[in-house]
């Protein structure tokens, strides 16, 4: 058996159980000892009045039994038997035992096991009126003998009594007994309930409290309802609802504070940041335009120089060639031909860093023929580059396509200067259905440690583009294992599409 089967009672069954337990057993006992009792006293009072009537009866029949006169003894008896119903049969037997009477009432219904005998005794008196020689004795003198006395038993009276009168009358006041401790064990029962339910209710509530407490809810009504331990509880419950809610609506105000401190200062940030994205695309602007203006003084102020340079050269040249021969006319021609030869090395880088400053081709042939060019333009240096292309890009925004012609252009020159590179590969894709147009420049270089500070500035430069037109940018490398520029500008930005 599980040793202390109570721990999983509720209070209640256990107070119900402390207060009927100790009931119960006063009840049981109680009602087994009166019962035990009644029958003790039944059985006595039938054996004290069966031996009394058995000895009286033996005392005054003695006469009808010598006599063998039963007639007045039956009568006797019968008017006994019929007043007391206690007795169940009186038999008269003689001394060799033979039954001379019986007498059985007619309304007692069981019979005691056994009976209760009296024997009847005959008593002689034997007087002596002569003396010892034969004379009779005259009177009465000192020689005189005294009467001798002789007891004889004629017969006995036995009495067998019936107990189911004196039990019927017990059997009532143990009834009466019964009901008043029954009512006595209901009164205890009725008690130990409602104690049980003065500790338990209160002790729901406390726990319903706590629930809704745990629950967050933590304002809880609970009124103290009782004294005591459990009062106490309550009271406890109570004031520490009372605190919890005030330090929650502290919290909570701070918390609120706080929030609004951070969504102003996010707002700022927020403010903050959209400042620097326009500064960095108006700074980006500007280079451009200045780009342009420099390469447009290039072309059109050096380059027209250079050409007239070139031009005067030539002439010069043309001259020496028509002059008399002489070592120095022979010298001038060779220098108006080197001359001749700068002019046009200039020019052709001039006409170059026009191209760089300026990427017309970007205005003729949109962001997928610029960057092509540009590939052919790299791809005689030694390392091959391959380039795929995915969607339509003559959609894409002016500032959009400048900044990712740069971009490009960045990655390819970096590619030249540190990767020793054997193959590059350059990937775009104008990606419509999720709005976005994806650079990725990988080469199978030396690779670098993205983490390690650098002095250039190209890397950032590129970070600063994609961070004004909300994109993102991931610089993948490692040390000999060659290096991957991804690349994402969303097209919804009001500078992505023209
Ligand atoms: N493709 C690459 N392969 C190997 N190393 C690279 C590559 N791209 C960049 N790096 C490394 O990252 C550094 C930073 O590049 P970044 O373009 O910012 O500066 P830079 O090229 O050195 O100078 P700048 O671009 O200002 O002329 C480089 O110095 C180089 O060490
Ligand atoms: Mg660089």
């Amino acid at each position: 058996m599980r040793l202390r089967f109570w721990r999983s009672w509720s209070i209640g069954l256990r107070m119900a159980f402390i207060t009927m337990l100790p009931v119960v057993f006063l009840f049981t006992a109680f009602v087994w000892y009166s019962w035990y009792a009644h029958r003790a006293q039944v059985a006595e009072e039938l054996s004290e009045r069966g031996r009394i009537l058995a000895r009286a009866l033996a005392e005054t029949s003695e006469y009808n039994v010598i006599s063998g006169n039963l007639t007045d003894l039956r009568l006797t008896i019968n008017g006994l038997v019929q007043s007391d119903k206690n007795i169940f049969r009186i038999d008269v037997v003689d001394a060799s035992g033979k039954r001379a009477l019986r007498v059985t009432s007619e309304t007692a219904q069981d019979a005691e096991p056994h009976y209760y005998e009296a024997p009847i005794r005959k008593q002689v008196v034997w007087i002596n009126l002569f003396t010892d020689n034969g004379t009779p004795h005259v009177s009465a003198s000192s020689d005189a003998r005294p009467p001798t006395l002789t007891t004889e038993i004629v017969g006995a009276v036995q009495v067998r009594m019936s107990p189911s009168n004196m039990l019927a009358k017990q059997a009532r006041r143990f009834r009466i007994e019964l009901a008043m401790a029954a009512l006595a064990l209901a009164a205890s029962g009725v008690l130990a309930w409602v104690l049980a339910r003065s500790l338990t209710l209160p002790l729901k509530e406390a726990i319903q409290a706590l629930r809704a407490i745990r629950g967050g809810q933590y304002r809880v009504d609970l009124p103290v309802t009782t004294g005591g331990e459990v009062g106490e509880l309550q009271a406890s419950i109570g004031e520490m609802s009372v605190a919890l809610d005030r330090s929650t609506q502290d919290l909570e105000n701070k918390v609120a504070e706080r929030t609004r401190d951070l969504v102003e200062s996010r707002n700022e940030a927020l403010r903050a940041d959209a400042d620097k994205r326009k500064l960095i695309q108006k700074v980006n602007s500007i280079i451009e335009d200045e780009r342009k203006s420099i390469a447009v003084e290039i072309h059109d102020e050096l380059n027209a120089s250079l050409i007239a340079v070139r031009l005067e050269a030539q002439s010069i040249g043309t001259l020496a060639s028509k002059a008399p021969p002489a070592p120095e006319t022979e010298e001038i021609r060779a220098k108006a031909g080197a001359i001749t030869k700068l002019a046009l090395d200039l020019y052709a880088n001039g006409r170059r860093l026009v191209r760089r400053l300026r990427p017309e081709v970007l205005d003729m042939l949109g962001l997928h023929g610029a960057v092509e060019e540009m590939l052919r333009h790299y791809d005689s240096a030694g390392c091959r580059f391959s380039f795929h292309s995915e969607g339509d890009f003559s959609k894409l925004g002016n500032e959009l396509a400048i900044s990712a012609y740069r971009i490009v252009q960045e990655a390819l020159s970096n590619i030249m200067k540190h990767a020793s590179a054997t193959a590059a590969d350059v990937t775009l894709v104008l990606d419509a259905a999720n709005d976005t147009l994806r650079i990725e420049v990988e080469d199978n270089g030396q690779g670098f440690d993205p983490a390690s500070s650098s002095e250039g500035i190209g890397i950032i430069g590129m970070r600063e583009r994609v961070y004004a037109l909300h994109g993102t940018m991931e610089v993948r490398s490692a040390p000999e294992r060659g290096t991957t520029l991804a690349i994402a500008l969303p097209l919804s930005d009001a500078s992505a599409v023209s």
